[in-house]
């Protein structure tokens, strides 16, 4: 079965249409930082609009805890949606009670409001399906339609994205349609050669997607935090770098079950190693296999792949037809320690097939380096929920959109 789409919900003009989104992005000092999320809700939001839909936005945003807390208010999110949508954004000062009644029932066709964060009332996380049924019932009161666009949390089963979709008449928006189809490409029908490249900190958050894409692809590069479980695995000294001893044996188990398929792992041959975890920390260049200690003679720590390797992924990366790139290469955040991240983000945009960045960290950190989202095939808006799709696994808010 494929996903309803909004045109299976009719004419929606001066109806009432709940858009549910994937708004949850880092505020700082009362702003918004990186916007991306935002932006990529404005394509369903503004087919809405120009359909003379009665738009009511809503989203969650950190992890309130069922509380109302000022931090993590939508207002700051509302403005810059405003802004990018150039027309004025309604903001009510609550989820389902008078304010929200009040902002909703004063909107125009073709205009939007946007609810307070979801997660400030308890019904939306909880984990008992009654009550969870019972929020979205009260979610439902401010629409006559729902659609679904947030697919950063489609694999929560929470009550806007999994029981108002049954409350309401529901269906797709064109995010959560343009994700899944370049997700299933890239796990029932990559053009070859296939190449993932997976980083950031813990080989524990990527062991899933491991296991399911080794027999799909031809090569899975490994760079980030994750690198030296794997140096390790192999029997190489990693110094002070991070290392998830508990992974060793599962990951010796990948190395094996790779050559076994004739699945290339193409780990780093050198890493930048620092003195300590500092932006401004001497560090040095030092074969993968011998990493030992900082440049002060302290136990180093590794930071970043190292210029041969980066130049090698990079080549290995833009030679494919595929790539899909989850975590960054090293503490990209850091000027001295960005170089593999950017090396990797580069080559992307030179894939003549379908290049795909992952991941709420990854977008982040291409956006930091200075890439735009047009320069890749795909930029996911789906940190955990990409993973998972990628992982095989069922995804409550795609499931009941009408996805099989
Ligand atoms: C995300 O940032 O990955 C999504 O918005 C989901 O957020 P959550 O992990 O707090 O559910």
């Amino acid at each position: 079965m494929t996903l309803r789409t909004i045109e299976s919900l009719g004419d929606l003009s001066g109806r009432r249409v709940i858009v549910r989104c994937d708004l949850n992005v880092p505020i700082a000092d009362g702003a918004v930082g990186d916007d991306g999320r935002i932006r990529a809700s404005l394509p369903t939001l503004n087919a809405l609009i120009h359909r003379g839909a009665k738009v009511v936005v809503i989203s969650h945003l950190g992890r309130p805890d069922g509380t109302r807390d000022a931090r993590y208010s939508l207002k700051p999110v509302a403005q810059r949606l405003s802004e990018l949508l150039g027309a004025p954004v309604a903001v009510a000062d609550d989820t389902v009670g008078s304010g929200a009644e009040a902002t909703v029932a004063a909107l125009e066709d073709g205009e939007v409001a946007v609810l307070e964060n979801l997660r400030f009332n308890p019904g939306e996380t909880s984990k008992d399906a009654a009550e969870r049924r019972a929020f979205a019932e009260k979610l439902a009161r401010f629409g006559d339609a729902l659609v679904s666009d947030g697919f950063g949390v489609v694999h929560r089963k929470q009550a806007s994205v999994y029981e108002l979709a049954q409350v309401l008449p529901s269906a797709a928006g064109s995010l959560i349609a343009a994700e899944t189809d370049v997700l299933d490409r890239l796990t029932e029908r990559p053009a070859r050669p296939y190449t993932v490249v997976l980083g950031g900190s813990k080989v524990s958050d990527k062991l899933g997607v491991i296991a399911h894409l080794l027999p799909r692809v031809d090569r899975l590069l490994i760079g980030g935090g994750m690198l030296f479980t794997f140096l390790k695995a192999q029997g190489h000294p990693v110094g002070a770098s991070l290392l998830e001893e508990d992974q060793l044996d599962t990951v010796r188990g990948y190395l094996a079950e790779a050559a076994a398929r004739g699945v290339e792992i193409v780990l780093p041959t050198d890493v930048v190693v620092a003195e300590r975890f500092a932006g401004d920390a001497a560090h040095g260049v030092q074969a993968a296999d011998a990493i030992e200690n900082g440049p002060a003679g302290a136990s180093g720590i590794g930071l970043d792949i190292g210029p041969e390797t980066a130049a090698r992924f990079a080549e290995l990366v833009a030679s494919s037809t595929t790539v899909f790139w989850n975590g960054p290469m090293g503490v990209f955040e850091f000027p001295a320690f960005a170089h593999g991240t950017k090396s990797v983000a580069e080559a992307l945009t030179r894939v003549s097939g379908l290049g795909v960045v992952g991941g709420g960290d990854s977008a982040a950190a291409v956006r930091a380096l200075g890439f735009t989202d047009e320069q890749f095939g795909h930029v996911s808006t789906g940190g955990g929920a990409s993973l998972e799709f990628l992982e095989g696994k069922k995804l409550p808010g795609l499931e009941v959109l009408g996805w099989a």
